[in-house]
């Protein structure tokens, strides 16, 4: 079983994760980090790592990596994420470090040191949102919508070096889904689900589907450094 390709996953325990988890599993070798993996047993390997702490995650990668004698890694999804939804005068420096620490620094920090056993087919997808461009009826988050449009450039700039290699990175811009925050409060929900084309909040499903299709070698061969906007048509209505 262990000569699947290799794929590194971040937020594997979201409903996300979880459900992208599931997809791949009997194809890929999943190592997922996260700070509390279950403790029943399940068909992941756990690298256990805070990515707000700066370099944690990368040396903790690295050192399993080496430990089990990988060479080579076919996939990486950041989808760890955090969210504060605070005004933006009342964004404490904490806040926003943190918030920036896990979803925009990790992703550069783990996929830098990822980039060595990174294949000539590898993919690497970040998790963005479309509070990278847009601000939410959910409530203020600037910190987050800031962290999420530096990973939408990241992607760029990751995309254009490693380009030659081979290598593609993209990222995901999800709306508004059942699992998250912004559907627990109804009224919210509602008014979110009147804006998106598709006249519905998306799932974890939809979103792990898009996930795997810019993972897929063949399927997206040819995409590399751009946001695909995954909100049922979100971004085209006000
Ligand atoms: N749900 C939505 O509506 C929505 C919309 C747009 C974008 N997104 C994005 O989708 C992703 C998942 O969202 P979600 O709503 O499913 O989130 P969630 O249920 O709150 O899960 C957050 C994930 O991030 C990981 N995480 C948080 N802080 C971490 C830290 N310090 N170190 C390591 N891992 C950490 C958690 O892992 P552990 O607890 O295991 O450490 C968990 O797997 C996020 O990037 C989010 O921005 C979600």
């Amino acid at each position: 079983m262990n000569n699947r390709p290799v794929l590194v996953v971040t937020g594997l325990t979201s409903s996300i994760g979880r459900e992208l988890g599931t997809m791949l599993v009997n194809d890929w070798r999943i190592f997922g980090i996260s700070r509390n993996p279950p403790q029943v047993p399940d068909p992941y390997e756990w690298i256990v790592a805070d990515l707000s702490v700066a370099g944690q995650g990368a040396d903790h990668l690295v050192q399993r990596l080496a430990q089990d004698n990988i060479v080579h890694v076919q996939g990486f999804v950041h989808l760890a994420g955090v969210v504060f939804s605070d005004a933006a005068v009342a964004t404490t420096g904490y806040e926003w470090d943190y918030t920036c620490a896990v979803n925009l620094r990790s992703a550069f920090e783990l996929a830098v040191v990822l980039k060595p056993f990174l294949t000539t087919t590898a993919s690497v997808v970040f998790v963005s949102s479309v509070d990278a461009a847009l601000s939410s009826a959910a409530g203020p988050a600037a910190a987050y919508g800031a962290s999420k449009a530096g990973l939408n450039g990241l992607v760029r700039h990751l995309a254009a070096e490693w380009g030659q290699d081979g290598i593609r990175v993209n990222s995901v811009m999800l709306g508004a889904l059942q699992e998250g925050m912004s559907a627990q409060n109804p009224q919210v929900a509602s008014e979110l689900a009147r804006r998106i084309a598709l006249g519905r909040l998306g799932t974890a499903r939809d979103a792990a589907q898009a996930i795997r299709f810019l993972l897929d070698s063949e399927a997206s061969s040819y995409i590399t450094g751009i946001a695909l906007q995954v909100d049922g048509g979100l971004n085209i209505r006000y």
